[in-house]
């Protein structure tokens, strides 16, 4: 096979065939094709498309590029669930104990957080001694005695996502629907869960800025599931302002523990959790259906057992488990500023990537792989969409390790919410299902 016939065919819109899309994936993982022509062919892919079969082929491609999971030793139906990414989207935190309690192996691996978007690995090692780098053999025991663990993902995972990503990266080729249908879900493919449950997150501080193309990566990803036999379910979500009110890393355990207590319980993040767990529970076959696992759910956040998982949880990782207690154990910022509004009105929109942004300006996330992030910066909003506020009344509480770069950050996050005359309908927070 010949890659400039490959490129040559996408370019003029034809399909390739399983083997050519095999060819393609093992031989630029194994460095036999030059950037040059694998850049040509993403291209080409952007503008021609795939079709459904292409796609799929693709996807089973890159995740066996690499280690493919094996979880059978694990009893029970094993779920994943993963989030397109987003901001204060502290899901995770909550929703691996709080299904494991109600009986639902929960084996994830997860990412660092990249650009404006945090990462759940991260999170959990502002948690001390907390360890996020199991070996598989470990992984495996520690789902089977507690019925929960979490790591890293390991860069033998989906090899050829990793790279071809970086590529993407460089040549605007990121935003294609087929190439971010197949990223997510070889990873997914890969990391062995039996059933995979999407948070596709659609707004200001997602990747998907409107609601049709979150529809569309939500059918793709949940075809691609479908077609390599791993039942996959898409929830669309709103982004259009933090999940949470903390945005970085300590601070977003803080809220998740918080959940976790039995609070919140009015608060968008909580809402999400319940819908979110609620289709775990039903895809792994341990409640019937959705309002039914809702109350369960509900029930193990108000009588502790959910924290009293993530407290062992914590421990069998290695952590301080009396976090759950005292959050003093938790790295603490040695700054603290509160923005305040200069004008009286109504919150009319956030703009959640720039939230995001200022945390990672305060120190909280990385602007390229690999960068030291400081776990107890961030910031803890104090305001969302429709609130009506007062000059002086705070928006949001900035932590850092010094005060040197409030005052940039304190006036970015003033450009970032915008407050106006009009009262303000907050849209759906959960737009709908894609099963
Ligand atoms: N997340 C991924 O893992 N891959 C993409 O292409 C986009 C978002
Ligand atoms: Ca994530």
């Amino acid at each position: 096979m010949r890659m400039v016939d490959i490129i040559h065919k996408k370019r003029n819109g034809q399909t390739l065939s399983t083997a050519e899309w095999d060819y393609v994936i093992q031989a630029y993982t194994a460095d036999q094709l030059p950037d040059y022509q694998m850049a040509a062919l993403l291209m080409a892919i952007y503008f021609q498309e795939i079709n459904g079969s292409e796609t799929a082929d693709l996807t089973l491609a890159m995740a066996k590029s690499g280690r493919m999971l094996d979880l059978s030793q694990i009893e029970g139906i094993k779920v994943d669930k993963h989030s397109t990414g987003g901001v204060a989207d502290t899901t995770t935190l909550i929703l691996a104990p709080l299904v494991a309690a109600a009986g639902v192996p929960v084996a994830k691996m997860s990412g660092r957080g990249l650009g404006f978007t945090g990462g759940t690995i991260d999170k959990l090692e502002s948690i001390p001694g907390f360890r996020t780098g199991l070996t598989e053999a470990e992984f495996i025991h520690t789902v089977k005695a507690h019925g929960i663990a979490v790591m890293g993902q390991t860069a033998d995972i989906a090899p050829a996502d990793g790279k071809i990503y970086a590529l993407r990266d460089v040549t605007a080729t990121i935003e294609s629907i087929p190439l971010i249908a197949s990223s997510i879900m070889s990873k997914k493919i890969a990391a062995g869960a039996d059933r995979i449950l999407l948070d596709v997150k659609v707004g200001s501080g997602a990747f998907m800025q409107n609601l049709d193309d979150a529809i569309r990566l939500a059918k793709e990803m949940v075809r691609i599931g479908r077609l390599v036999g791993r039942q996959t379910k898409a929830v669309i979500t709103s982004m259009d302002q933090p999940l949470g009110m903390a945005v970085g890393n300590s601070l977003e355990v803080i809220e998740a523990i918080e959940v976790l207590r039995g609070g919140h319980t009015g608060s968008a993040l909580y809402h999400v959790c319940l819908t979110l767990g609620s289709h775990l529970l039903t895809m792994a076959n341990v409640a019937t259906d959705e309002v039914t696992a809702r109350q369960r759910l509900a029930e193990s956040l108000a009588d502790g057992s959910a924290l009293r998982k993530f407290e062992e949880f914590v421990i069998a990782q290695g952590g301080n488990g009396e976090v759950v207690r005292d959050f003093s154990l938790l790295p603490q910022p040695r700054a603290r500023v509160t923005v305040q509004a200069t004008k009286a009105g109504v919150i009319q929109a956030i703009s959640t990537a720039d939230i995001g942004l200022c945390a990672t300006l305060l120190g909280a996330g990385r602007e390229h792989k690999g960068q030291q992030i400081d776990l107890a910066a961030g910031l803890m909003m104090a305001c969302r969409i429709g609130d009506k506020v007062e000059v002086g009344q705070p928006l949001a509480e900035l932590f850092a390790a010094n005060s040197d770069n409030f005052a940039e950050v304190s006036s970015r996050l003033l450009g970032a919410i915008s407050i106006g005359p009009k009262p303000v309908q907050t849209g759906p927070l959960v737009y709908g299902l894609v099963d």
